[in-house]
């Protein structure tokens, strides 16, 4: 497929159908994930990989999937065949950057312009949705506000991050949510060429 094409069909997928995902498959996605740049190449973002049905059942679970039910939806971590997981281990920057080729002369790390761990982290996502439409397959990302628990679960230690859940699966039906509904913002509001766009007159 197109590498734009890839891009075009893109979109996150809460709705999967019950076909597991070949574990070749699976392979081809995860190594898509481990070529994400990081900041000194620290490579501090970390996936857990989750294929077992009653602990993908006991993370939505812990994410409260049956309130969302309750509401009308479809349930969407239960049915997804793959969770991974994404994660991010701060502490992996600091090591890095306090290397001799990294370091300040003084001895002291680099302040932080800003927290290259959560950048790096969007990248890792970012393939792993790409490579996922690629494969002929859809993902969704569930924010990290949802998932207190299962970093207990999964034996996340306490200095690693877990910022969300990627789910991984063939695409079943897809519904728009509602912030999806609100359609894409004026591109002059958010593409700014040259200098930044003045806002519209009122
Ligand atoms: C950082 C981040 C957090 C997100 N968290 C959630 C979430 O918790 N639940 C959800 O349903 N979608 C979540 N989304 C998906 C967005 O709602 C979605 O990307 C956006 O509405 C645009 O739709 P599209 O990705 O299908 O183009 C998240 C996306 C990002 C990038």
């Amino acid at each position: 497929m197109e590498f734009r094409e890839v891009i075009r069909r893109r979109r996150m997928v809460r709705h999967y159908r019950p076909d597991s995902v070949p574990s070749e498959v699976l392979e081809r996605i995860l190594a898509a994930a481990l070529r994400a740049p990081s900041a000194g190449y620290a490579q501090g973002q970390h996936l857990v990989v989750v294929t077992d049905p009653a602990r993908r059942l006991r993370i939505a679970e812990l994410a409260g999937e049956s309130e969302h039910v309750a509401r009308g939806l479809e349930p969407w971590l239960s049915r997804a065949p793959v969770h991974l997981l994404l994660c991010c281990r701060e502490e992996d920057y600091h090591e890095r950057y306090r290397e001799s080729d990294k370091v300040r002369p003084d001895g002291e790390e680099r302040p932080w312009p800003v927290p290259y761990w959560y950048l790096d982290a969007g990248c890792t996502l970012m393939l792993i949705l790409l490579a996922a439409v690629e494969e002929g397959l859809g993902a969704g990302f569930l924010g990290g506000h949802r998932l207190e628990g299962v970093g207990r679960l999964l034996g996340i230690p306490p200095e690693v991050q877990v910022l969300g859940l990627v789910t991984l699966g063939t695409p079943g039906r897809v519904r728009r949510t509602r912030s999806e509904r609100r359609g894409p913002r004026p591109v002059t509001e958010i593409l700014h060429r040259g200098r930044w766009n003045p806002p519209p007159a009122r």
